[in-house]
């Protein structure tokens, strides 16, 4: 017994001892937590031995980085490499961008979602080949469609080499476990606060400038990244990290939860006529605005509804062939549509187009699942 408790008193004071000394690494770093400074160069070093080769880092092109930061907002990277490869090769200059034909354009950005970014892209572009070049300043990129706050710092210093500092959410998740910050990150005013802190932060070189935004970016996407654990033991800031020392590192960075998203049920036909099917188009505003769309109504209808439906119309059903159920998730709504596939004959209201392909008009992925069928029975690529 007496052994028993005089190795448990041992065993105790290790244990003081190691609090002890973690709680004065803590508080010697929390002594240090305004000079986030020294991470700087460490963060370049890494930067430029271990980033990603992507396409528009190796430019200073506004034009080529502009187009990169567009397609990069809400989508992740793998997403738009090849995008970006066929954009600039169908559009390789802001002038030709701002001429396209929109059928084109958007059939160019099927499949990437938030279709407003390629039209606001394609207003800049015509404000900007208007004005001859584009601004070279945050404020004056500012002034673009489609461009806030994260954007136009982004392009203000890889293309300009302005000292603007760019807070996307690997920034503020960066950020938020570099120095162990609790505030709620979607919040505005906290990361107007984590913007100005990363502003301090910034180089005096101009070759450092270019690359300071993408260097914790990408520490942010690769190493401190959104889901799992941070990969800790491969970061290079690690040593001036306090989340990493008070090991809160994997809590945050703290955000208020979103709400849940709205489901709303659609009834979809894939109509067969002679060899084509019925498209029409969006309302010009809202969700998808204006893109082409298999014709739907709201609600999931039984075979007999979906015949009414049919029947207004003016279209009558010749062979029900197959349902085809899809769902589809934007960032605010889920769509849960029953689908028929059908072969009819009729004519069908004026907004309707018969096509035998659906090659040369934008159908968003939203649809993917009846562009796929529509194009095997059709026989061509959706
Ligand atoms: N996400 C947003 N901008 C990016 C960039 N320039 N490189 C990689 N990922 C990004």
């Amino acid at each position: 017994m007496g052994r028993y408790i005089s190795t448990l008193h041992s065993q105790l004071s290790t244990l003081k001892i190691v609090c002890a000394f973690s709680l004065f690494c803590a508080i010697l770093l929390a002594m240090e937590q305004m000079d986030l400074s020294k991470a700087v160069r460490p963060l370049l070093d890494w930067y430029r031995n271990n980033a990603r080769d992507l396409p528009w880092r190796r430019t200073r092109d506004p034009y080529r980085i502009w187009v990169s930061e567009i397609m990069l907002q809400q989508t992740r990277v793998a997403a738009v490499l090849g995008y970006y490869a066929r954009f600039l090769e169908t559009f390789p200059t802001v002038e030709a961008l701002a001429a396209a034909p929109e059928d084109r354009l958007m059939k160019l950005w099927e499949g990437l979602g938030y279709y407003s970014r390629a039209r606001n892209l394609q207003r800049a572009a015509r404000l900007v080949a208007e004005r001859g070049g584009f601004p070279d300043t945050r404020a004056g990129l500012l002034e673009l469609p489609g461009v806030g706050d994260y954007t136009a710092s982004a392009i203000a210093s890889a293309a300009f080499g302005r000292r603007e500092a760019a807070v996307d959410g690997n920034v503020l998740r960066v950020y938020a476990r570099l120095t162990d910050c609790h505030d709620d990150v979607s919040d505005p005013g906290v990361k107007k606060a984590v913007r100005a802190r990363v502003q301090e932060m910034f180089p005096e070189e101009e070759a450092d400038i270019r690359i300071f935004n993408q260097a914790l970016m990408e520490l942010g996407a690769t190493v401190c990244g959104p889901n799992g654990p941070p990969r800790c033991l491969l970061c290079p800031v690690r040593d001036f990290c306090l989340g990493q020392a008070r090991c809160t590192a994997e809590t945050l960075p703290v955000k208020k939860p979103k709400k849940a998203r709205r489901v709303e049920e659609k009834t979809v036909f894939l109509l067969l006529r002679n060899g084509e099917t019925a498209l029409r188009k969006r309302p010009g505003t809202g969700l998808l605005a204006g893109l082409w769309e298999f014709p739907n109504v709201e609600g999931s209808l039984d075979e007999s509804a979906a015949g009414k439906i049919l029947a207004a119309w003016g279209l009558e059903p010749k062979v029900w062939r197959s349902r085809l159920a899809a769902r589809h998730i934007f960032t605010h709504v889920e769509w849960h549509m029953t689908g028929y596939v059908l072969e009819v004959s009729g004519e069908g209201p004026p907004e309707f187009l018969w096509t035998g392909s659906l090659e040369s008009r934008a159908v968003p992925s939203a649809f993917a699942r009846y562009s796929a069928e529509a194009a095997r029975l059709l026989g061509g690529t959706p």
